[in-house]
């Protein structure tokens, strides 16, 4: 076995302290530096997962894998933090966990138990695994976690897990046949995707290759790139009966995150199978007109002037059952002390206003481009299409873009 390098550094995310590899530029793109991959910058990404998973824990017993662990951080954070984020309410602090509809903390037994969270985390370095069990020892964690040296795909095949975290280079496609294997029947997947240019359409081949899809080349590129890989799962989970129920999919710093509920109901796939579409954007009028996909629908569909993309998910990125309880967990004490919380209630505002809006939105510089008029500042036309009784909120994917029911000839004032 090779020695891990001596250059490790201790971090605290969210107060679990465990060694990384030293980072030499913590902002440039991540890779794998002394043998064992660590980004500084996806902090974020692992405080909403940890946020998340607790949001979602499916029941008491539940089982975690961390399928591409490298330092072992996300899982050990998931082992450490959930059970805090779970377990630290007092009665008196029940008012963390509003909207009503959210369960009643511990010690209410109907809460699931943080003593039986089992995670374990998998990874085929070496390197990785090695610095993954001394970091779980360090932190005297042995009891909640196991550590496996496997292909993730393998370690699938073997064991069925209440929740599953893919957290690949690139594309989680390579791992998702396996992960829909082995996740539980009302089970949680959660996967990163950092393919950003594929399914926003800068590599039309690779896009048409990995997600059968054609991206958007546009302000709405990202939207459109989530929706095509949020597509391109629903429509892998449909082959083996499954339907997948997204509860957060967000874009940031450059990746995708989806987090699912996973019902292995037959009966359920075809009304999800359902919510996907074809999409063709009229630059004209910057909109988005949408054809139902169906496997029959032709990808090559000539529109003139417009911009055929998709096949793509074309119902919610957020369920909002999940949100509130996300946003009620994001105050709790232990999530105030996550290093990105500050970023975690920014996109948290953001989302429940974008909650229950319809696909993608409007750009303030694409109305200018396209009515030839100076653009309306942002806050101004949601307060005009809201005075006008109109749904109008921001959206996560830029800050030039709104969210609204409202039509194009509304929102354009032509
Ligand atoms: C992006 S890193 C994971 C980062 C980590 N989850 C974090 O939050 O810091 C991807 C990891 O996947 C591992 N890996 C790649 N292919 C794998 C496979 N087929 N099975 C298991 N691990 C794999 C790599 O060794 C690497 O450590």
């Amino acid at each position: 076995m090779p020695d891990l390098p001596s250059s490790l550094k201790p971090i605290d995310e969210g107060g679990t302290i465990l060694n990384v590899p030293f980072v030499s530029n913590p902002r440039g793109p991540a890779k794998k530096e002394n043998g064992v991959f660590f980004n500084p910058a996806m902090e974020m990404n692992r405080d909403l997962a940890v946020l998340i998973f607790a949001a979602t824990l499916p029941h008491e017993d539940t089982k975690i894998l961390d399928a591409l662990c490298a330092s072992g951080i996300r899982g050990l954070r998931y082992a450490r933090e959930i059970p805090l984020l779970l377990s630290h309410l007092s009665s008196s602090d029940t008012s963390l966990l509003t909207p009503t509809s959210l369960p009643t903390p511990s010690p209410d037994p109907s809460l699931p138990s943080p003593t039986s969270l089992h995670v374990q985390l998998n990874d085929t370095n070496p390197l990785a695994v090695k610095l993954a069990e001394q970091n779980a020892a360090a932190l005297g964690m042995e009891a909640q976690v196991s550590i496996s040296h496997e292909r993730a795909q393998y370690a699938m095949s073997k064991e069925h897990f209440d929740i599953i975290d893919l957290d690949p280079y690139g594309p989680a496609v390579p791992f998702l046949g396996s992960a829909l294997g082995s996740i539980a029947h009302k089970g949680i997947l959660g996967f990163t995707a950092t393919d950003t240019a594929v399914a926003c359409g800068s590599y039309a081949k690779a896009c048409q290759r990995r997600y059968q899809a054609r991206g958007l080349r546009n302000h709405l590129c990202h939207e459109a790139g989530i929706r095509i890989i949020m597509g391109h799962a629903v429509r892998r989970a449909a082959e083996h009966d499954i339907a997948l129920f997204p509860l957060i999919g967000y874009y940031a710093d450059h990746y995708f995150r989806v987090t699912w509920r996973v019902e292995k109901t037959r009966s359920k796939v075809g009304k999800q199978l359902g919510q996907l579409s074809v999409g063709l954007y009229d630059p004209a009028t910057t909109t988005v007109e949408t054809l139902p996909w169906t496997p029959a629908t032709p990808l090559e569909y000539h529109a003139k002037g417009k911009l055929l993309f998709g096949p793509y998910w074309d119902g919610p990125l957020l369920d909002p059952h999940t949100l509130s309880r996300l946003t009620a967990l994001s105050q709790h004490p232990h999530a105030l002390e996550m290093g990105a919380i500050d970023n975690v209630h920014k996109l948290v505002d953001l989302w429940n206003g974008e909650a229950g809006m319809p696909s993608f939105f409007y750009d303030t510089s694409e109305i200018s481009r396209a009515t030839k008029k100076e653009a309306e500042p942002r806050t101004k036309l949601i307060e005009r299409l809201q005075e006008q009784g109109y749904k109008a909120a921001r959206t996560h994917f830029t800050p030039t873009g709104i969210k609204t029911d409202a039509g194009w000839e509304v929102v354009s004032g032509q």
